[in-house]
């Protein structure tokens, strides 16, 4: 796990770190990101293992957060790389870039934030898995 990543056109962890102690709770800081921020959202009351995602972005990226509970990603790039990652820390934000497929499950109490690098646009969504197979960038 890194503090930054080296190569932004893979995923990956990224460590924030955090301030404080285990007597008074604690503090997580997001600056010096990848990108700007354009959006901020965050998913919550997914049913326990139900899973989400089955999609990739044209352009967006993000970096996600797990602030309570366990979730598990599942990625896979146009290049036909793949990679799971479980978030279970809410200091630990996963990078994900443009062009990779997710799936993801949460656990019963997850809760998931989310910083993005663009506004909510549709058009930006591949939502058919054929179509994310041909694509070519
Ligand atoms: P989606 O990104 O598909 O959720 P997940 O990847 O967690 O399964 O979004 C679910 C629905 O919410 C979809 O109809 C689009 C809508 N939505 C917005 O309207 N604005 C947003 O910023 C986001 C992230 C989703």
């Amino acid at each position: 796990m890194n503090d930054t990543l080296n190569d932004l056109s893979k995923p990956g962890l990224i460590n924030f770190g955090k301030v404080g102690s285990s007597a008074l709770g604690y503090i997580t800081v997001a600056e010096k990101l990848p990108f700007e921020i354009k959006r901020v959202y965050w998913t919550y009351y997914a049913p326990h293992e139900v899973m989400r995602g089955n999609h990739a972005h044209k352009e967006l990226r993000q970096i996600i957060f797990a602030l309570g509970g366990v979730i598990n990603f599942e990625l896979e790039g146009v290049d036909g790389s793949k990679y799971h990652y479980m978030l279970e820390s809410p200091e630990v934000g996963l990078y994900i870039p443009k062009l990779y497929w997710r799936t993801m499950k949460f656990s019963h109490n997850a809760v998931l934030l989310c910083l993005a690098s663009e506004e909510y646009v549709e058009d930006d969504y591949i939502r058919e898995y054929s179509e994310f197979l041909n694509w070519r960038p």
